[in-house]
């Protein structure tokens, strides 16, 4: 069974229709890299995948229940979510954003917490600042908390919008490495990135968002070497110009 499906989704805002008729499925430790350009609904359909918004029309399934139908909290744990500005708390430590959710949604004791917290700030090459607060780390290190924060409270799916889009292009390896350690430990991550390498590298699968379509779904060769459609070979040919 598909980890993710979704299903003829519909989403528009007033008069303006963000997605159309978007469908597509994720299987387990798939690596789905979402392009498009900017207003495109990248943002919405991730939005949409756990519920912080509603769609208008159309069914997503995570491992076969309608996301309407698993418990709010339920939902976000299972599905964790990493930021373009990462949304950390910043009178709190590294470990303090890691622990937050594992005290407050899982239930975790402190002493547990802390160990679980430490682990995963090790796993992002973090051990050295989980004492740390926001306002002490770069930004790289900061997304890497995000990431931290997102691993601990083991969800079946990630998702990451533009993750290294606020970076300094120096700070972005570090991140995209990290991300590349996670896809071949084969964590299931649906992610908006206009990293081309990583997503040539990566990806189970791109997926090119237009106006709120899918106009181009596939296997990284087929869409960089292959494209179907001339504004996709466009797109992705000037992303991949813009690589350093
Ligand atoms: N909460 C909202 N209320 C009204 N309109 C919204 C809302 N969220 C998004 N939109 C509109 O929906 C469209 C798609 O937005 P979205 O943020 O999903 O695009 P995106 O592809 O992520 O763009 P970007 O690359 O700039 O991040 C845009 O026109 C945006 O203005
Ligand atoms: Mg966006």
């Amino acid at each position: 069974m598909s980890l993710l499906r979704l299903e003829n989704v519909d989403k528009s805002y007033g008069d303006e229709e963000v997605l159309r008729d978007v469908s597509f499925e994720m299987q387990r430790q798939d690596v789905e890299v979402i392009v498009g350009p900017s207003g495109s609904g990248k943002s919405t359909l991730l939005r949409c995948v756990n519920r912080l918004t509603e769609v208008d029309d159309g069914k997503i399934h995570l491992d076969g229940t309608e996301i309407h139908d698993i418990d709010e909290n339920d939902l976000r744990r299972r599905i964790g979510m990493v930021f373009q500005d990462f949304n950390l708390f910043s009178h709190l430590t590294a470990r303090g954003n890691v622990t937050l959710g594992l005290r407050q949604v899982l239930g975790m004791s402190k002493e547990e917490a802390r160990s679980v917290a430490d682990d995963h700030l090790d796993q992002v090459g973090l051990a050295d600042q989980a004492d740390s607060y926001p306002a002490e780390l770069s930004g790289g290190q900061k997304q890497r908390v995000g990431i931290a924060r997102a691993l601990a409270m083991d969800p079946e799916l990630i998702l990451f919008d533009e993750p290294t889009s606020s970076l300094d292009p120096e700070l972005i390896g570090e991140v995209l490495e990290v991300m590349r350690d996670l896809a071949e430990g084969g964590t299931t991550m649906l992610c908006v990135t206009h990293e081309m390498d990583f997503a040539r590298s990566v990806a189970t699968r791109i997926t090119f968002l237009d106006e709120g379509r899918i106009l181009e779904r596939g296997p990284p060769e087929q869409l960089f070497e292959d494209a179907e459609h001339e504004r996709t070979r466009q797109f992705l040919g000037r992303l991949a110009g813009l690589e350093r």
